[in-house]
């Protein structure tokens, strides 16, 4: 054999074995997918499980991971359903889809209607979008529409449209969480942190907005052990951005300025589905404050490398409350659910770092700065 044949060889052998499968390959027993379905993918899935030994410890639970789906490829859980939620409308026959977002579906649609080459439309709360989502739909060319007024107002118009349509014949798949395509995809998380485990943890934490992604992890956790492959289901702890409805009282909802926007909505699209997960799992729904979330914001970034963006911590400084008020067992495996990259949003960001020391270009300049 002739080298370049060996190498030929070498990596088809690769590309059969070695090569990242695709999550819709995966999981495909579970989900709503067949031949027929167009084979969409940017790669989505497969994130990391991260042990928080640090900060872990820190809070009193040694077994505390980190399901960071800030590596999704737009930065946020959202590219698990969105794959699904695209693909089917396109084996529909679909020519565009639309959404309300705080911006992370948004960039998600935007992301892969452009692969599926089908047009996005986005109706978004003008103002409150961290900077980084905005610009990823208009950078994947996305039209997007500002209007004023808050997310629950954005849905309201969206699925109307989408219902009926735009008055001139034109069609568009709503792919929001209320497409139950999209939870069908996002699942699959619940079932790679069972695959990472070897088994359900003993806890789920898990930010809520609409309260889509909490009913996802339920479903998903529920197959899997319908199916026989894990004996336990998670206890099911999620939790909203003070000022959030309808479990929070005592704040306006109106906080344009606050960290946490990607989930202060007001009336939760999927909020029967998730009251059901914790209740089945005999599990709890409550609020953090931005400034429970702001800290544990900086811990992750600082003790364990793992940079989220603001409304992603509410899993941990939730998980950070129970610990201390003693409703956790120190010994429980406890999985906190990172759903967005820091990179969203660097303006919060910037507000929480020390600023950079300026130097002269010199040895001598640096170290005087570092105050060596
Ligand atoms: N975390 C982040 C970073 C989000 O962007 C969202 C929702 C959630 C958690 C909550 O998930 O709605 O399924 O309970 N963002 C939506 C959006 C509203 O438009 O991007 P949920």
């Amino acid at each position: 054999m002739r080298m370049s044949d060996v190498l030929r060889h070498l990596r088809q052998q690769q590309a059969t074995t070695g090569a990242r499968p695709r999550l819709l390959h995966r999981y495909a027993g579970f989900l709503p997918v067949s031949a027929d379905t167009p084979p969409l993918s940017l790669g989505e899935g497969f994130t990391p499980l991260v042990h928080a030994r640090t900060l872990g410890r820190a809070i009193g639970c040694p077994e505390l991971f980190l399901k960071y789906e800030g590596m999704n490829p737009t930065g946020s859980f959202k590219d698990r359903g969105m794959v699904v939620a695209v693909a089917k409308a396109l084996e529909a026959g679909a020519k565009a889809v639309i959404c309300a977002s705080t911006g992370n579906t948004s960039a998600s649609a935007a992301a892969y209607g452009a692969s599926a080459g089908i047009e996005v439309i986005v109706v978004l709360p003008a103002g409150r979008i961290a900077a980084g989502k905005l610009l990823q739909a208009q950078v994947a060319g996305a039209r997007v529409v500002a209007i004023d007024g808050n997310f629950d107002d954005a849905l309201r118009v969206v699925r109307e449209l989408a219902a009926n349509g735009d008055g001139i014949g034109h069609p568009v798949t709503l792919v929001n969480s209320v497409n139950p395509y999209r939870l069908e995809g996002q699942k699959t998380a619940a079932f790679e942190v069972c695959d990472d485990l070897g088994g359900a943890p003993d806890y789920l934490a898990i930010p809520v907005g609409n309260a889509g992604n909490i009913s996802a992890y339920w479903m998903g956790f529920t197959d899997y052990r319908d199916a026989g492959l894990v004996e336990t289901r998670p206890v099911m702890l999620g939790f909203q951005a003070a000022g959030a409805a309808p479990i929070v009282e005592g704040h306006p909802i109106e906080h344009p300025e606050t960290v946490a926007t990607a989930i202060r909505i007001g009336n939760p699209a999927s909020w029967e589905k998730a009251v059901r997960a914790r209740d089945e799992s005999g599990g709890r729904i409550e609020a953090v404050t931005d400034e429970q979330i702001l800290d544990a914001y900086r811990d992750l970034a600082r003790y364990e490398g793992v940079f989220c963006e603001p409304a992603s911590a509410a899993s941990v400084a939730g998980v950070r409350k129970l610990a201390a008020e003693g409703a956790i067992d120190p010994g429980a495996t406890i999985v906190c659910v990172l759903t967005g990259h820091g990179l969203k949003d660097p303006d919060t960001a910037r507000r929480n770092v020390v600023p950079t020391l300026a130097a002269a270009p010199t040895v001598e300049g640096v170290v005087e700065a570092l105050g060596w």
